[in-house]
């Protein structure tokens, strides 16, 4: 059985309360806040966000999976951590040396100790370059699409990269969620499921359903 982390970045404006409530209804499993600077993508929604992220967080107990594409990492940490999420995934692309992946793992960590740490890595950066940080992660986020805006087709080429992920941590039994994100909908799940990928971040696929739940099934089974 998979997860589902529901992206919020289409809600459409001024229905965002009865979305959110419906969304916890129809039993997502995460919120998926999708953090852009207008840098590291070409969409700003940091403002947005950092608010919807406050509200859902005022009125749920569902846990915020905060998706970072942003240049400055630790600032958005700092700003984000304030939403108390479950978990803030930053982008590998985003850091210029090893050395800074492996320092903010540790920020994360030692600035909030009950927030989970994931790493993504957008279409064409190589599966390899995320194996030296999994042992001290908590997922590996594969965006299936470029990052930057809903609504993409799913490249098919990176279901290659989950499959390759899922075999490298299972003969190297390393425990790791693998969040596939990007382009999924009730055609493409079956195909990421089959890769490997755990949790499945869904954002217009859902948010266009008249029933969340009845999709939200459909994308777990
Ligand atoms: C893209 C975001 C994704 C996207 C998912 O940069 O990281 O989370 O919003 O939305 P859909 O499901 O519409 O591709
Ligand atoms: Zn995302």
């Amino acid at each position: 059985m998979v997860e589902i982390s529901t992206s919020i970045l289409s809600v459409k404006k001024g229905e965002e309360s009865s979305t959110f409530f419906e969304l916890e209804a129809g039993k997502t499993d995460y919120f998926h806040i999708d953090v852009m600077d207008g840098k590291f993508v070409e969409k700003n929604t940091y403002k947005k966000m950092l608010e919807y992220a406050s509200y859902i967080k005022r009125i749920s107990n569902l846990p915020l999976d905060v998706h970072l594409m942003v240049e400055n990492v630790k600032e958005a940490i700092n700003d984000f951590l304030s939403v108390e999420p479950n978990i803030i995934t930053f982008h590998l692309e985003a850091c210029k040396s090893k050395e800074e992946v492996f320092e903010i793992i540790k920020y994360i960590k030692i600035k909030e100790n009950n927030c989970k740490v994931g790493i993504s890595i957008k279409p064409d950066t190589k599966i390899e370059e995320i194996y030296e940080f999994l042992p001290y992660i908590h997922m590996c986020l594969v965006m299936t699409v470029e990052p930057g805006k809903g609504g993409q087709t799913l490249i098919k080429d990176t279901l290659k990269k989950i499959e390759e992920l899922k075999r490298y941590i299972e003969n190297n039994n390393i425990e790791i969620d693998i969040e596939a994100d990007g382009g999924i909908n009730l055609a493409t799940a079956p195909d990421v499921k089959k890769a490997g990928a755990n949790i499945l971040v869904s954002g217009t696929a859902i948010l266009m359903a008249n029933d969340f739940k009845v999709i939200i099934d459909e994308l777990k089974k």
